[in-house]
C-alpha cells in the first residue's frame, strides 16, 4: 500500500478519537484537501478543535513552549555562528570569538545569553512536557507511537545542549565534556573505542569541537525538525488531545463542543509563543552565560561537574557500588576490567531509564485515567513517576549546590 494512502487510512482506534471531535460541518473531501494545501494553516492545524483542550491545565502550553524555545535557539544560534569560530587556537579559535560577542559585538553578549537561557529551557519545558503527557496518561494507546518519538525528541534535545556545551571552549565546558567522555568509555567491551569515535581520538581536541560543532548546528536540528513534524502530525492523526472518554470504561457520550482553531488556538500559541520570548528576554538582560579560563586539558577544575541535566547521574556514579562495582567484564574472565561506578551510574541506570520510557506505552495497553491528571485508576504509577522525579531533582540540586573539590559534601554559602 502506498505511503500516502497509508497515511490516509487511520487505524480503528484514530477514527473512532476524530469521529468524537470531527469539525461539525465537515466538508466534501476534495475541497477539504484544496483548501488545506493553499492554507498553510490548516497544514498545521484542525479546522476545529474541542474546547476543553484550550483550558491552560490541558497542556500548560508546554509542547508550543518547546517549539517556541527551538526556533527561538534557531534564530540566536545563525546570528552566533556569523562570529563563532570552531577552532581550538586561544587567540583566533572558539574561546576568542566568546570573548570577542562579549566586548566587541553590538548585542553579542545579549544574544549568547539568549541562546544560552533558551536551551536551558528548552530541557525544562521537555522534561515538563514529557510529565504532564505521563500524568494524563496521553502515552496510551492509540498515541503510544507518540510517545516514542517524544522521547527521542528529548534525547535529541539533551544531546543538543551537551554538543551546544563544548563550544565554548573554557574550562567549564570541556571538563564537562571530559566526565560525558569517561561514563560512555565506562560501557563494558566498546566503551574506549565508542569514546575515541566520538571525541574523533584519545583527546577532546581540534576533531572532536569540529564534529560537536557540525552535530551542534547541522545535524541534531534537522533531526528535531523533522521528527518535530511526526510528532504534531501525529497529535492530529490521533484526534487531537488525549480525553477521558476516550477510557475503555467510558460511556458513550454526545460530540464535546468544538471552536474554530483560529483564533481561538492559534492565539494562544502566539501568547505562549510571547511569553517564552519575554522570558528568555528578561533573563538574557538579568543573567550572563557565563565564561569560565580558557580549556586547559592539563589541570582540571575541582570537582569538574557535568552539564547540570546529567548531574544527577554523576552524583549517583560517586556512591559506593559495594559488590556490584567489582564485577568484571567480561563476567567469566577474573583478570578482566571492572565494571565500576561508571559503569552502573552512567552507562546501565541511563539504559534502563531509557528503556523503561520507550517500553512503557506497549507493556500495559489498557486505555484507563486516560486524558485525567493523576486518574483514580493510575495514581499508584503516577505517585511513582512524581517520586522518581524528585529524586532526580533532588539529585541535581545535591550536585549542582552542594559538592566541592573531591566531590565532598560542602555548604554552598
Ligand atoms: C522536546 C520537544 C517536544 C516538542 C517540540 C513537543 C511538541 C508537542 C506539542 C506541540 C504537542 C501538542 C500538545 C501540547 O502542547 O502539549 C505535543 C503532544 C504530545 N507530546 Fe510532545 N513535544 C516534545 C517532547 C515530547 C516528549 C519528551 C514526550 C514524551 C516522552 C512527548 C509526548 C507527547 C504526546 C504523547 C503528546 C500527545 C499528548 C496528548 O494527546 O495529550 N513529547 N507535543
Amino acid at each position: 500500500m502506498g505511503f500516502w494512502r497509508r497515511c490516509r487510512n487511520l487505524s480503528a482506534d484514530n477514527r473512532v478519537v476524530r469521529s468524537i471531535v470531527a469539525d461539525s460541518a465537515p466538508m466534501p473531501g476534495g475541497a477539504q484537501r484544496r483548501i488545506r494545501y493553499r492554507n498553510f494553516f490548516l497544514l498545521l492545524h484542525p479546522r476545529r478543535v474541542r474546547r476543553d483542550s484550550l483550558r491552560p491545565r490541558a497542556t500548560f502550553g508546554l509542547g508550543v513552549a518547546c517549539i517556541a524555545l527551538f526556533l527561538l535557539l534557531v534564530v540566536t544560534g545563525i546570528l552566533l555562528m556569523f562570529y563563532y569560530s570552531p577552532g581550538t587556537d586561544p587567540a583566533r579559535g572558539a574561546y576568542a570569538s566568546m570573548e570577542e560577542l562579549r566586548h566587541g559585538v553590538a548585542f553579542g553578549q545579549f544574544i549568547r545569553n539568549m541562546h544560552r537561557w533558551a536551551a536551558h529551557l528548552l530541557v525544562v519545558a521537555a522534561f515538563l512536557h514529557l510529565a504532564r503527557v505521563f500524568l494524563t496518561g496521553a502515552f496510551k494507546p492509540p498515541r503510544q507511537f507518540n510517545w516514542v518519538i517524544g522521547v527521542l525528541l528529548l534525547v535529541v534535545t539533551l544531546a543538543e545542549s551537551f554538543t551546544g556545551y563544548l563550544l565554548p571552549w573554557d574550562q567549564l565546558s570541556y571538563w564537562a565534556i571530559e566526565v560525558g567522555g569517561s561514563m560512555m568509555a565506562a560501557v563494558p567491551g566498546v566503551g574506549p573505542a565508542l569514546r575515541r569515535m566520538v571525541f574523533g581520538g584519545e583527546e577532546i581536541s581540534q576533531t572532536a569541537l569540529i564534529r560537536y560543532y557540525g552535530l551542534h548546528v547541522l545535524i541534531l536540528p534537522a533531526v528535531f525538525t523533522v521528527l518535530t513534524c511526526i510528532h504534531l502530525w501525529r497529535v492530529r492523526q490521533n484526534g487531537g488531545l488525549a480525553h477521558s472518554i476516550e477510557n475503555d470504561d467510558a460511556s458513550p457520550q454526545m460530540p464535546l463542543p468544538t471552536v474554530p482553531a483560529w483564533p481561538h488556538l492559534v492565539l494562544r500559541e502566539a501568547a505562549v509563543a510571547l511569553a517564552c520570548l519575554v522570558i528568555v528576554v528578561a533573563m538574557a538582560v538579568a543573567f550572563d552565560a557565563p565564561l569560565g579560563e580558557p580549556a586547559d586539558p592539563a589541570h582540571a577544575p575541582e570537582p569538574a561537574k557535568a552539564a547540570w541535566y546529567f548531574l544527577w547521574l554523576q552524583e549517583i556514579v560517586s556512591y559506593d557500588y559495594g559488590a556490584l562495582a567489582r564485577v568484571h567484564w567480561p563476567p567469566w574472565d577474573p583478570g578482566g576490567p571492572t565494571l565500576g561506578a561508571e559503569f552502573w551510574g552512567g552507562v546501565a541506570l541511563p539504559s534502563v531509564c531509557l528503556a523503561v520510557l520507550l517500553a512503557l506505552p506497549y507493556v500495559r495497553q489498557r486505555r484507563r485515567g486516560v486524558g485525567v491528571y493523576f486518574g483514580r485508576t493510575r495514581r499508584v504509577a503516577c505517585v511513582v513517576f512524581v517520586l522518581v522525579a524528585l529524586t532526580i531533582l533532588a539529585l541535581t540540586l545535591v550536585g549542582y549546590f552542594l559538592r566541592g573539590p573531591n566531590w565532598v559534601l560542602v555548604w554552598p554559602w
